[in-house]
């Protein structure tokens, strides 16, 4: 059965002792909990080794925002997968719309990114999600299909076991506009069939879909409750530790049984 995960997506945001007191706090505020719930916080580059000390003592999981589609060289200001890796850094955002707009990043180099991190044993939290004008013209099912077929589907089954996606409609990111809990259900099954046809039912029920875009504590529990919503990736409300707090507790509350 699959479990609920909430993810933290600082993005460029705070210096260093902002960083530290907010991982200590939503640590301490989820340290007694028991939670089924995965909590990962996936700060900056130079404050993940803060984060990875302190999650050896706390239930929480730690993540990079981005990596290289390289393994190692002459690439100034970039971070290899094994460098990420070597610091047990777990998880991964990959191909987040910010990335692939404001930084060009390709179909073709987000795939790489992908088998450098499975390479590495660090899991990647694949995003995808449509433009608004996309939406508007109904194709964002071909968008999705699409980002998900030349990012993904060259992974062999045992591979794409460790992927996790976050749909994330590039119109409700950072926007305070969220996809309505239908909206969000209508992609995340669909993205769940096209899993289902190529990789058949038992991966495609244990893949872990999440939700990402103005996902806040006011409507997360409505979007977590969808049967094929399972958890979200946040990213404003995941810097204000009440907000974030509410946000897993939401993700606890819609936990399935077994
Ligand atoms: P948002 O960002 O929650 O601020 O909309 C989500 C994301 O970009 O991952």
């Amino acid at each position: 059965m699959r479990n609920k995960v909430v993810i933290g997506n600082w993005k460029m945001n705070q210096n260093f002792s902002e960083a530290e007191e907010l991982a200590i706090d939503i640590a301490e505020g989820i340290e007694d909990l028991n939670l089924k719930t995965e909590v990962i916080l996936c700060p900056p580059f130079p404050y993940l080794e803060m984060l990875t000390d302190l999650a050896e003592e706390s239930p929480i999981g730690v993540g990079a925002q981005n990596c290289s589609e390289h393994e190692n060289g002459a690439y100034t200001g970039e971070v290899s997968a094994s460098m990420l890796a070597s610091l047990d850094v777990n998880f991964c955002i990959i191909g987040h719309s910010e990335r692939r707009k404001y930084f060009k990043e390709t179909d073709a180099q987000l795939a790489e990114k992908v088998n450098q991190l499975l390479k590495h044993e660090t899991c990647p939290v694949f995003c995808i999600g449509e433009l608004i004008e996309e939406r508007k013209a109904e194709k964002h099912f071909e968008t999705v299909e699409n980002q998900i077929k030349q990012g993904l589907f060259h992974l062999k089954s045992e591979e794409f076991e460790s992927i996790v996606l976050a749909y994330e409609p590039v119109w409700a990111i950072g926007t305070g506009l969220t996809a309505t809990p239908e909206q969000a259900q209508e992609m995340h099954a669909f993205i769940r069939k096209l899993i289902e046809a190529k990789y058949g039912t038992e991966i495609a029920y244990n893949t872990i879909i999440l939700y990402g875009g103005s996902c806040n504590a006011k409507n997360a529990l409505d979007l977590f409750s969808q049967p094929d919503v399972d958890g979200g990736l946040i990213g404003g409300a995941s810097l204000k530790k009440e907000d974030f707090l509410a946000i897993i507790e939401a993700a606890e509350t819609t936990q399935r049984e077994g």
